[in-house]
């Protein structure tokens, strides 16, 4: 169990805090990916995750320092922990597969069946396939995954963890897509005769625009204050 306060982090107070979750096979990467976003590291001999992990890193997006609070865990069966609880209060989730391993897209759809089964319907998704820079092992076509999330309805970017390709990219959408959502529920909720005002803003600018999506209740920001530490 950690809880970095990731790089770049400092002591300014915090607007918002976004749960995300990590899912995907074991060994695509998941903890990587999460080791280059939040303390910009990275290891070749990293050890699979055994139960939960979550790491933060603090951001600014339209002038509001948003917490990113990223979990992770085991892609393996038996290491996960309950899966409702590390859903819970999740506002973004990011489904990886590694693109020299098809099985492990070929498992996108039941990951996301899980997904949709213990998570908030509203939930921001985006599809990762990561180690672009095993090209000469790719065996997952970039057209193949751009159709499915296409079809799905999710965000899309492949990603390198290990020369830093795209991770970045990769946070800064989901989490700009949830501070959009959350920023427009907000300005309906101050102004309820404007319901019908809702704008063209909710667009991220990436390659791929998610289904329009409204969060519903407040509990899905989680006030810093409140929010549910590392236990599960
Ligand atoms: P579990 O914890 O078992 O679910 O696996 P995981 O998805 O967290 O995988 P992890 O991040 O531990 O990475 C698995 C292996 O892939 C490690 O040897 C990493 O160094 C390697 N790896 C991760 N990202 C990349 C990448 O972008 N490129 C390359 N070449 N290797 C990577
Ligand atoms: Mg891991």
């Amino acid at each position: 169990m950690t809880s970095g306060g990731g790089y770049g982090d400092s002591s300014q107070k915090i607007d918002y805090v976004f749960k995300v979750v990590l899912i995907g096979d074991s060994a695509v990467g998941k903890s990587q990916i999460l080791a280059r976003f939040a303390r910009n590291e990275f290891s070749l001999d990293s050890k699979a995750t055994i139960g939960v992990e979550f790491q933060t890193r603090t951001l600014v997006i339209q002038h509001k320092s948003v917490k990113a609070q990223i979990w992770d865990t085991a892609g393996q069966e038996r290491y996960r922990a309950v899966t409702s609880a590390y859903y819970r209060g999740a506002v973004g989730a990011m489904l990886v597969y590694d693109i020299t391993k098809r099985q492990t897209f070929d498992h996108i759809p039941r990951w996301l069946e899980e997904l949709r089964a213990h998570a908030d319907k509203n939930i921001v998704i985006i599809l990762i396939g990561n180690k672009t820079d095993l090209e000469d092992q790719r065996a997952v076509p970039t057209e193949d995954a751009t159709e499915f999330a296409q079809k799905e309805g999710l965000f899309f970017l492949e990603t390198s963890a290990l020369e830093s390709t795209n991770v970045e990219n990769a946070f800064t959408t989901v989490l700009t897509e949830i501070f959009n959502i959350v920023n427009k529920k907000n300005l309906v909720a101050d102004d309820n005769n404007n319901g019908g005002q809702s704008g063209g803003n909710t667009n991220s600018g990436s390659s791929l625009s998610g289904k329009k999506i409204i969060i519903p209740g407040p509990a899905q920001v989680i006030p810093e204050k409140n929010r549910m530490c590392c236990s599960t």
